[in-house]
């Protein structure tokens, strides 16, 4: 299949969070055009069944195809961890999730060898985090504890506040308590609550945001395909979402501060 490499990069999550990847991308690739769908009317994907998450993810290809990406990011853990491997099967078009770049960042970061995840259900059930750590440093413990509270209350605007630090503190305890020094925030969501995170764990343990290795493993990706655009043009933004995308604009005022070259809501069922 022949991809020009002016064509857009696709990225999508289950909502908001994958702008946390975006803003990666923005910051890294920044000359390459970006076409975001947040599934914001079906969010969140963290407690649906693998066949539910595949079913949405593959309508998310379908609709990405019809704006010509040349590759596509999956910008959403659950995603990654459930349906990644079926829907790249769907396409000639070069996929890459979170996980990976996510997994390798916490190898690279933890000196004492014991990594915690904190994630949605469906991410942590998948076993996917731990399996390629243990493939990578079988010596590596990994502790895991779900976090399925977190994502709506980003979905809410919830960032700062007290009961968000609360609902940290008791998901991070026993991860504290098992001497991690290494903590992924494996839902792209959690890096909006970086600062939380940050306050209730304390210094001494590092967080991984998987979105900045996300971006690296991108230019990889898009160099490896002769993809990568270069041509000095100024990008464009375009974001799409299944819900009213007010809500989203408002993240993405606030995160991204980017001009919006489209803005609009999908019927994805019929993609
Ligand atoms: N953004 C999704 C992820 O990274 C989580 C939110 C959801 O449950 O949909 O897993």
């Amino acid at each position: 299949m022949y991809l020009d490499k002016s064509r857009p990069v696709g990225v999508f999550d289950s909502g908001v969070g994958g702008l946390t990847v975006v803003k990666e991308i923005i910051k890294n690739l920044p000359g390459e055009d970006i076409v975001y769908f947040g599934d914001t009317a079906r969010v969140p994907y963290g407690s649906k069944s693998k066949k539910t998450v595949i079913e949405y993810s593959s309508q998310i290809v379908n609709f990405l195809k019809t704006k010509n990406v040349k590759t596509i990011v999956v910008a959403c853990n659950t995603a990654s961890a459930l349906a990644l491997e079926t829907i790249e099967k769907q396409t000639d078009i070069p996929m890459l999730g979170v996980v990976h770049p996510g997994t390798r960042a916490a190898i690279n970061i933890t000196k004492n060898k014991k990594i915690g995840l904190v994630a949605t259900s469906s991410t942590i059930e998948s076993g996917l985090y731990p399996e390629l750590i243990d493939e990578m440093d079988p010596e590596i413990k990994v502790f895991t504890q779900p976090a399925p509270l977190l994502c709506p209350l980003v979905e809410e605007g919830w960032t700062d506040d007290e009961i968000t630090d609360k609902v940290i503190e008791r998901y991070t305890r026993g991860l504290v308590d098992s001497g991690i020094d290494t903590l992924i925030l494996g839902c792209t969501h959690y890096p909006f609550l970086i600062d939380a995170f940050r306050r209730v764990v304390g210094e001494g343990i590092r967080l991984v945001n998987p979105a900045y290795e996300t971006a690296v493993s991108l230019n990889t990706v898009l160099e490896d395909n002769g993809l990568l655009n270069d041509s000095g043009h100024k990008a464009e933004y375009s974001f799409y979402s299944s819900d009213d995308p007010q809500k989203m604009e408002k993240y993405i005022d606030s995160m991204l501060g980017c001009p919006i070259k489209e803005l609009e809501q999908i019927k994805i069922e019929k993609y």
